[in-house]
């Protein structure tokens, strides 16, 4: 990432809520496993700096992806997220400003495999007490349900 990077890292003023995003993308064809802890050490490496965390599933050949942070910065690293030729086909789930406190706080971001997601979506479903973080994480669970 540049140093001109157009984050800002403005996590912890005052009545800032916490912006969440999640998406659904299809994996390019030649996505393997390496590559895919490249994605999740470059993530490591930054959110952080960001005030961003969040959870990263590949399963079936489709990324879904929890982004939590400064509104700002989480709308930066998804157009950056966005442009990266190593998925297409992305579609915004869900996005919104509301939730104050955060559902991964202590992951940059974690790498959930698809043979567990299911069982952390389905635990992270029943935990939410927010219903539209249940509805996000719901629909999270549908598309992975629907192959
Ligand atoms: C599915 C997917 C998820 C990604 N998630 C993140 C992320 O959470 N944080 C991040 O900094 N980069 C993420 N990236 C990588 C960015 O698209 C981009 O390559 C990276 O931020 C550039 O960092 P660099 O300039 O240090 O190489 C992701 C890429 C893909 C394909």
């Amino acid at each position: 990432m540049q140093a001109n990077h157009p984050f800002q890292n403005d996590e912890g003023h005052a009545g800032q809520s916490i912006h969440n995003l999640v998406y659904c993308s299809r994996g390019a064809a030649d996505m393997d496993e390496a590559e895919i802890a490249k994605i999740i050490a470059t993530a490591q490496r930054h959110n952080p700096k960001f005030g961003i965390t969040g959870l990263l599933v590949f399963g079936s050949g489709y990324f879904f992806q929890w982004l939590e942070g400064p509104r700002d910065n989480v709308q930066s690293l998804m157009k950056i997220i966005s442009a990266d030729p190593r998925h297409d086909s992305v579609v915004v789930l869900s996005q919104e400003d509301e939730i104050r406190e955060r559902l991964f706080p202590d992951w940059a971001m974690e790498l959930v495999e698809a043979e567990d997601i299911r069982v952390v979506l389905e635990d992270a479903v029943e935990d939410a007490r927010d219903p539209k973080q249940k509805k996000a994480l719901a629909l999270m669970l549908k598309e992975l349900n629907a192959g």
